[in-house]
């Protein structure tokens, strides 16, 4: 029932989505309806679909930009997620320690200093115990990713086509994604891109084209205009490129995995 909703939809404005198939909408604010758990020392933020649209056997690993689990975009983004279907984890890959939602405001935040106390294996080790927590105590047997900047770098580290690791990948404006990992990636992928992010600019998208074309991977890629770094999560909402570039990304993370979850 839910993917014929959707299939009407593509391309489609937030209004008709709304109105054709309730449910299917960005939240931008709110309060967030999930809960966190204690997975092995991780506080992990879980969302749940309304009953009747939750297909058991599989979810939704949510990997965050810096701002992590505490900003409130990323969990009703969660939450969004959630509303289209499926149960969706947002694990804390900080240990606590998230940028703050206003270090980009001004001065005084020491960015190299955070960085040199994040390294990839602690992001790696935290999305390794939060995917065998879903296969193991949830059961799930198809697992879905979505990544957001720091995030869209560990989606495709763990897109590797085994039995542990993510199905299906979505990511939007990645930040230090390496042509290593766009080449290990084996599974459907998804990359949203805006035509304002320095991280993610026209040469290394079309970098990671190359790749997937020669690699034959199912792939899309999607460009948004006027979108800057960070579009997928945090956008000023009364600049319309902005806000439907947020969305665009939204729907196309939610139709990808209803093809190939
Ligand atoms: C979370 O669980 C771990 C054991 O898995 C325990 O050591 C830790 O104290 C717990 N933390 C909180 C905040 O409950
Ligand atoms: C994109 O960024 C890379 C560095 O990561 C740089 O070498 C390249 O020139 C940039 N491309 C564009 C179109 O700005
Ligand atoms: C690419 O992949 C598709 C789908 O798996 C397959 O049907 C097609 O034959 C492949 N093309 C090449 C050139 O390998
Ligand atoms: C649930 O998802 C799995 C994996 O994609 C699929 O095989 C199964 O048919 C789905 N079940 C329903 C009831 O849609």
């Amino acid at each position: 029932m839910f993917k014929a909703c959707l299939l009407g939809l593509v391309g489609v404005t937030t209004v008709l989505a709304s109105a054709s198939c309730p449910g299917l909408t960005v939240s931008h604010d709110g309060t967030p309806a999930g809960t966190f758990k204690n997975v092995s020392g991780i506080q992990v933020y879980h969302t749940y679909p309304p009953k009747g649209k939750h297909n058991a056997s599989t979810a939704i690993l949510y990997v965050t930009d810096i701002f992590g689990v505490p900003l409130a975009q990323n969990k009703l983004l969660a939450d969004s997620l959630a509303r289209a279907g499926h149960t969706v984890l947002v694990p804390d890959l900080f240990h606590g320690d998230a940028v703050p939602a206003n270090a980009l405001e001004g001065p005084g935040f020491d960015f190299p200093a955070w960085i040199a106390k994040h390294p990839v294996s602690e992001s790696d080790s935290v999305i390794a115990k939060t995917l065998a927590y879903m296969r193991g105590e949830l059961g799930v047997k198809k697992v879905g990713a979505v990544g957001y900047c720091w995030g869209g770098k560990y989606v495709p580290r763990f897109l590797k086509g085994d039995a542990g690791g993510i199905d299906v990948g979505f990511i939007a404006h990645p930040s230090n994604l390496d042509d290593g990992e766009i080449e290990g990636m084996v599974g459907p992928i998804s990359i949203a891109a805006g035509d304002l992010d320095d991280a993610f600019n026209a040469t290394r998208r079309r970098t990671a084209e190359d790749i997937l074309i020669k690699k034959n991977t199912t792939y899309q890629t999607s460009l948004y205009a006027g979108a800057p770094h960070g579009f997928g999560v945090r956008v000023d909402l009364m600049n319309k490129r902005q806000k439907f570039a947020k969305e665009g990304a939204f729907y196309q993370a939610v139709g990808w995995f209803d093809a190939w979850l």
